[in-house]
């Protein structure tokens, strides 16, 4: 492309990868579905470098409303839907040109102490999304010891989650957990200082609680099989990860979808068969570059992966070959 294409800065969230995403799916056009539109970084630009008309999903309503203020401008080539993208096929009228999945959470959301994702601002343990379903605070109170040292370990890859889950129930027996520095402080009291230049202590662990409440490995996979049924013929897929647990199902995803995990050896050459729903467009994720990193600090953690759609039938994946972490199940229950 395209090294013109128009990239709305779009304050309050600076939109991650974009340039490079436009780059591999230029000339952009037809019709796309943005499963996360946050503050539509995304939606904005493929609205003004191409699609005819872009279906922008949300869960959280906050992202719909703030999208009011500029949805008047691209008429009813802008549709905004609330709900989760786990679904959304269901949200595509016709076969779609493209979908864009930029994961996890939104600087707004990030940095508003009220919906309790931060570990670094107090506010009430909630961390939700939508605005359904048990908060953060639930779980923290509510979960088995085992049940939370399973979540912190298994989807935050928290090395000392059996001492955070210990030192959570130790402490919530005094007065139930509900301030997100409370956790941060439970967090930090179970490891050592981060020196300088590491990641917050108790980032491992807020993490593994949001994917929890947020159910966002499901909805991962989910909207990946949606995706897969929702595109035509060399429709794209495009998906941005931040951490190594969501990267390795996207990777596995399109490696398994390609085909490419039935070749012998790594460095024979791709091969179409039947069960190839994707084309790898991009066979090593694309991270972002360094004036990226140098006015983004949140993008120095991203990977974008895209697939093309092939013509043949979609279907479901074998999501035990995904890496995904799975949890014993859990009741809501001490
Ligand atoms: C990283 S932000 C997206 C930012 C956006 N690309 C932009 O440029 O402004 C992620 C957004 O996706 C939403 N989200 C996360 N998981 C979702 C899901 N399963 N379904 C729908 N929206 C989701 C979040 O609420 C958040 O608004």
């Amino acid at each position: 492309m395209a090294a013109s294409a128009s990239v709305p800065s779009s304050e309050p969230h600076i939109p991650v990868l974009l340039r490079s995403l436009l780059d591999e799916v230029s000339p952009v056009s037809g019709v796309w579905l943005d499963g996360t539109l946050g503050a539509g970084g995304y939606s904005r630009a493929l609205l003004e470098n191409g699609a005819e008309r872009v279906i922008s999903v949300d869960r959280d309503p906050a992202a719909l409303e703030m999208a009011a203020d500029w949805a008047g401008n691209y008429g009813d080539r802008l549709q905004l839907v609330k709900g989760g993208f786990g679904n959304l096929d269901r949200f595509a009228d016709v076969p779609l040109d493209g979908v864009t999945l930029d994961l996890g959470v939104s600087s707004m959301q990030l940095d508003d102490p009220e919906r309790g994702f931060s570990f670094m601002a107090d506010g009430p343990l909630d961390m939700r999304m939508g605005s359904q379903g048990p908060t953060a605070a639930d779980l923290v109170n509510r979960l088995t010891e085992k049940e939370l040292a399973d979540i912190f370990f298994l989807y935050g890859e928290e090395r000392a989650a059996r001492r955070i889950a210990r030192a959570t129930v130790r402490r919530r027996a005094k007065s139930p957990i509900t301030r997100t520095l409370e956790l941060a402080s439970v967090v930090q009291g179970c490891l050592p200082r981060a020196k300088c230049g590491q990641s917050h202590p108790a980032t491992r662990a807020f993490q593994a609680i949001r994917v929890a409440v947020n159910n966002e490995y499901e909805q991962l996979v989910d909207g990946l099989e949606a995706a897969e049924r929702a595109l035509k013929p060399g429709g794209f897929l495009a998906v941005v990860t931040f951490h190594s647990i969501e990267d390795r199902v996207v990777k596995r995803f399109f490696r398994q979808r390609s085909g490419m995990d039935q070749r012998g050896s790594r460095h024979a050459p791709p091969q179409e068969s039947k069960a190839t729903r994707f084309r790898l467009k991009t066979y090593t994720p694309i991270g972002p570059d360094d004036r990226e990193l140098a006015t983004n600090r949140r993008s120095r953690s991203a990977k974008l992966r895209i697939g093309v759609r092939t013509c043949a039938e979609a279907g479901q994946c074998d999501r035990t070959a995904l890496g995904l972490p799975a949890l014993p199940r859990r009741g809501m229950g001490k």
